[in-house]
């Protein structure tokens, strides 16, 4: 899919005022730092449109980036960073769940997972969060570039046992990806070309 225009409309934390659109839209989210900004420039082909840091925590609210006219993708706060908390419910931010629970225009969550690292508790207590609430969602592992395709392998192998470990029944549809060098782009851009034409 070609994308010919992508436009920054509005940030907030409150669900009731994002866009009221009736058109597709797709969320990242994920760890703060794993890369959903630079994921979102690098799918848009727009260095600055979502806006990165090397620090985590950059973003802090809930962004709406209009594509083509005619479909959204959600640029999110992260979760793991600066809120430490023995309870799921209280680990994810709430305007962060009421985007989940609420949204109706959300077809599909995208959850980031940087390649490197073994399936972390707050990854996977996440997905079990939206398995329960229902919200249909891929895996993208991120930042591709920093190992070896074989390692890469490897890791996407070890995520499916820790998934099935934790009672899903089959590894969700899932991408490898990188913002240096654009790998995976042609195959997330394809998937939600395919989703928009359901
Ligand atoms: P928060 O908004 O804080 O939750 O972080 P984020 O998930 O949006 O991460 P962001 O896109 O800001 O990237 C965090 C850091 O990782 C930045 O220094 C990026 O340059 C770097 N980074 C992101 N994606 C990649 C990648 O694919 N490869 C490499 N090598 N670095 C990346
Ligand atoms: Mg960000």
């Amino acid at each position: 899919m070609k994308i010919n225009t992508a436009e920054f409309i509005i940030s907030n934390s409150i669900v009731s005022k994002c866009p009221t659109d009736r058109i597709p839209e797709y969320a990242f989210i994920g760890r703060s730092n794993v890369g959903k900004s630079s994921l979102i420039n690098m799918l848009t082909n727009h260095k600055n449109l979502a806006k990165t840091s090397g620090k985590p925590g950059k973003t802090q609210l809930i962004n709406h980036f209009k594509i083509n006219n005619n479909w959204f993708l959600v640029d999110l706060p992260g979760y793991g960073y600066a809120r430490v908390s023995k309870k799921t419910k209280e680990t994810f931010q709430k305007f962060i769940t009421d985007y989940f629970e609420k949204r109706e225009q959300l077809v599909c969550a995208f959850v980031l997972i940087d390649i490197r690292h073994e399936a972390q508790k707050i990854d996977l207590e996440f997905i079990t969060y939206l398995g329960e609430t229902d919200v249909p969602f891929c895996l993208i592992f991120t930042k591709a570039d920093k190992i070896s395709k074989g390692k890469a392998e490897q890791h996407v192998a070890a995520y499916r046992k820790a998934l099935l470990a934790n009672n899903w029944e089959e590894m969700p549809q899932y991408f490898i990806t990188s913002s240096l060098d654009s790998t995976g782009r042609d195959a997330v851009l394809e998937y939600i070309d395919s989703v928009n034409q359901e």
